[in-house]
């Protein structure tokens, strides 16, 4: 855990220490999308006994029933599709205790403009059925990311995106963007309530774990080790160049949820956007390195003399190949295309020096940061202990 913790938000710990852990909680937690990969990070932080503005009474919603990885976390857990207003309602409004709401999921669908409505439309429906019946809700924390500077996946390459590093105070692209949607809404929310205050939190690829996760890199690059290894075949990276050689930054989960739960009890961290990643640079090229270790196979240098292959092209006649593994090593029973999601690897490896400054996070007082190199290990060491990957 982060040094900042213990010093930031001494009060709020105080408070926490003199309920000595009893059952009278300070704040309570609504986590929209909790096994997904920040999701399932703040339901094991929340509830923690020094999480500052603790004791959490933690709820939390997803679509599908609750995985043993998820549930070994104390969550309340409702199972609710948000995009639906009616269960929404019929599900959420009866949480009248509820004083934050994290919202860490979200809708994929092919244009913009559909992501824009349907995102919207859940977080509409979620404060619609909140908003009324919890007299206490304090905050909204938007998780989004480094598209809010470089445009949603379908101007990529159509407009020009902000010169990285990115930093929060540029103004927004001239497109839409559900990111921003999602902003209006929090901030619209806020006009109607007083003392309701929003923060969003724009990460850059995410290391975490979660095998429900519609965009887990580290996840699909587990899978895609474990693969080459069963094949014996090289463990080459499915990349550019330029991908393989440039500076990046990544987001560990863990540090997100910290600085999303500084948010929402820190007055200096309201009403504002804040970049979040870890504090360091990495080489695609250096990580490689690690998984070929941790997956003890041979680490193999970029050819640039190979074609470029994605890593969906390598990966798309591999589905019994993966029924195998999980056979041979008595893994939790999965399907590749639910635990891999080989497209968002093409994303990030068809990138280059996507950077972010961390400056204004650290300068409002938020100074939690990762060392990547542990990060990428510790992702992978759940993925093993939780028998996702052998
Ligand atoms: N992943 C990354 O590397 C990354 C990087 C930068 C930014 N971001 C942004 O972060 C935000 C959150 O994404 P994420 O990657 O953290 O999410 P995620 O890992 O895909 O998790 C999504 C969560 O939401 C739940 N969910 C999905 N649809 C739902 C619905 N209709 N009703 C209730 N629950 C629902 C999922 O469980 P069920 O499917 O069981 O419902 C899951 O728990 C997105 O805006 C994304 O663009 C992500």
């Amino acid at each position: 855990m982060s040094w900042w913790w213990k010093g930031a938000v001494g009060a709020a710990m105080a408070t926490s220490a003199e309920n000595g852990g009893s059952k009278n909680f300070q704040h309570v937690a609504l986590i929209i999308g909790v096994t997904g990969i920040v999701g399932n990070s703040l339901a094991e932080i929340l509830p923690l006994s020094d999480t500052p503005g603790g004791p959490w009474k933690v709820y939390g919603v997803a679509r599908r029933p609750q995985p043993p990885w998820n549930a070994e976390h104390p969550v309340e857990y409702i199972q609710c599709d948000v995009a639906d207003g009616k269960e929404t309602s019929a599900k959420l409004s009866p949480l009248t205790d509820i004083t934050h709401i994290f919202w860490v999921t979200w809708a994929n669908f092919p244009t913009e403009a559909e992501c824009c409505k349907v995102n919207g439309g859940m977080l509409q429906n979620v404060l619609d059925a909140v908003m009324p019946n919890a007299p206490n809700l304090s905050h909204i924390c938007l998780q989004t990311g480094h598209k809010h500077y470089i445009g949603p996946f379908e101007a990529f390459g159509k407009i020009k995106p902000h010169e990285t590093p990115f930093v929060e105070d540029e103004p927004r692209l001239d497109v839409i963007n559900f990111y921003y949607t999602l902003e209006d809404i929090a901030i619209e929310a806020c006009k109607k309530k007083q003392g309701l205050t929003w923060s969003s939190h724009r990460a850059a690829v995410i290391f975490g774990f979660s095998p429900y996760s519609k965009m887990n890199l580290i996840g699909s690059l587990c899978v895609y080790a474990a693969i080459c290894k069963h094949e014996n075949v090289p463990f080459k990276f499915p990349g550019t160049k330029a991908a393989w050689n440039c500076y990046s930054v990544a987001s560990d989960a863990d540090l997100i949820a910290e600085q999303q739960i500084w948010s929402s009890v820190d007055p200096i961290g309201k009403n504002e956007g804040f970049n979040c990643s870890n504090g360091d640079l990495f080489k695609w090229k250096h990580v490689w390195k690690i998984l070929a270790e941790q997956f003890e196979l041979e680490y193999v240098e970029f050819d640039e003399n190979e074609p470029y292959v994605s890593l969906t092209e390598r990966m798309k006649d591999k589905g019994p190949v993966w029924d195998e593994i999980v056979k041979k090593n008595n893994l939790e029973a999965t399907k590749l295309e639910e635990v891999a999601t080989f497209w968002f690897a093409d994303v990030i490896f068809g990138f280059e020096c996507m950077l972010d400054s961390m400056n204004k996070s650290k300068e409002h007082g938020f100074l939690g940061f990762r060392n990547t190199k542990y990060s990428l290990i510790s992702v992978i060491d759940k993925m093993k202990s939780h028998k996702i990957v052998p």
